[in-house]
């Protein structure tokens, strides 16, 4: 709450607008951490209230997805979009940005983002892991550690990083990695991930026919999964979108980039928009 206000000045002074020249007000409504939420979103409609603007919740998941159309070009619909962060790993099939939504696959267990980051915890890195073990992987020999096929025979679009998780612990307690041995973990780590999220992205890709891939999604930031996108999609003629990297991480403009067309379609949630903890993505919006 002692960070908002001072947030919301220094993002109009950068951008060089007053209050008055804002057309709306996007405001993450869930799911995530409902403290933040709540703050947020009653934050939002105070401005609204002191403003008389419209008020658009927007879900986070579809911000991500959004990130993308901050760039030149931004992707043409339909697409399949790569989600990958803290909280979610998922493949979906985007026919326009607002929705319909069709899931085409998911992680079983963990996201890839908390792998990242309890792999890191375990390694003393800090967070954000992922950002950590990528620095670090840079200088790393990708095979001098054994990590598992992960999920391996499965045709399917879902994924599972426990198995990996449990390996790379196994590792790290056999001894302490420092240097280049730290350097080749994580390389060995990061490949596993990058490698098991591609496969399954190309998978979707063909399974739909739609020769298009959005990455997005804190773990869209890592270098090694967006370098391999788009190896792989010049190679298989697929054409691949990649959220600059400070948009792959959260950020507001992604959420206002995913209000935009609801705003532009007259769409506005009202004051008894409520922060949602829980808010799955495939549920028909508007915005609660
Ligand atoms: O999207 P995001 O900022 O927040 C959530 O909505 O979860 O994603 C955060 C996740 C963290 O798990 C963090 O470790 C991961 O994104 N991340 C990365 C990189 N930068 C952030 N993972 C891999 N490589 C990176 N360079
Ligand atoms: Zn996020």
């Amino acid at each position: 709450m002692k960070r908002l206000v001072p947030v919301l000045e220094r993002t109009l002074a950068e951008a060089g607008v007053t209050l008055d020249e804002i057309d709306g007000v996007a405001v993450t409504a869930g799911p995530g951490l409902i403290g933040s939420l709540l703050c947020g979103v009653e934050f939002a409609k105070g401005l609204v209230v002191a403003t008389g603007k419209p008020l658009i919740g927007v879900h986070h998941l579809e911000g991500h997805l959004a990130a993308a159309f901050l760039e030149d070009p931004a992707p043409e619909v339909p697409f399949v979009a790569l989600l990958v962060s803290g909280g979610h790993t998922s493949l979906i099939q985007v026919d326009e940005l607002g929705g319909p939504y069709h899931h085409l696959g998911a992680t079983r267990d963990d996201a890839a983002g908390e792998a990242f980051d309890k792999t890191a915890k375990l390694l003393g890195l800090g967070y954000p892991g992922g950002a950590r073990i990528d620095a670090l992987a840079k200088d790393g020999r990708a095979d001098r550690y054994e990590f598992p096929v992960l999920m391996a025979g499965k045709q399917n679009l879902d994924f599972s990083f426990s198995g990996l998780k449990t390996a790379a612990a196994r590792i790290i307690a056999s001894g302490a990695l420092e240097g280049q041995d730290l350097a080749d973990f994580c390389a060995g780590f990061q490949t596993t991930v990058v490698e098991n999220l591609l496969k399954k992205a190309f998978a979707a890709v063909r399974q739909t026919g739609i020769p298009r891939l959005v990455l997005a999604g804190g773990v869209a930031a890592n270098s090694q999964l967006r370098a391999r996108a788009l190896e792989r999609g010049r190679r298989e003629g697929v054409q691949v979108f990649l959220p600059s990297r400070v948009n792959c991480t959260d950020n507001a403009a992604m959420i206002a980039r995913a209000g935009y067309p609801r705003l532009m379609r007259g769409e506005s949630s009202g004051l008894d928009l409520v922060a949602r903890a829980h808010w799955p993505l495939f549920e028909a919006h508007p915005a609660p």
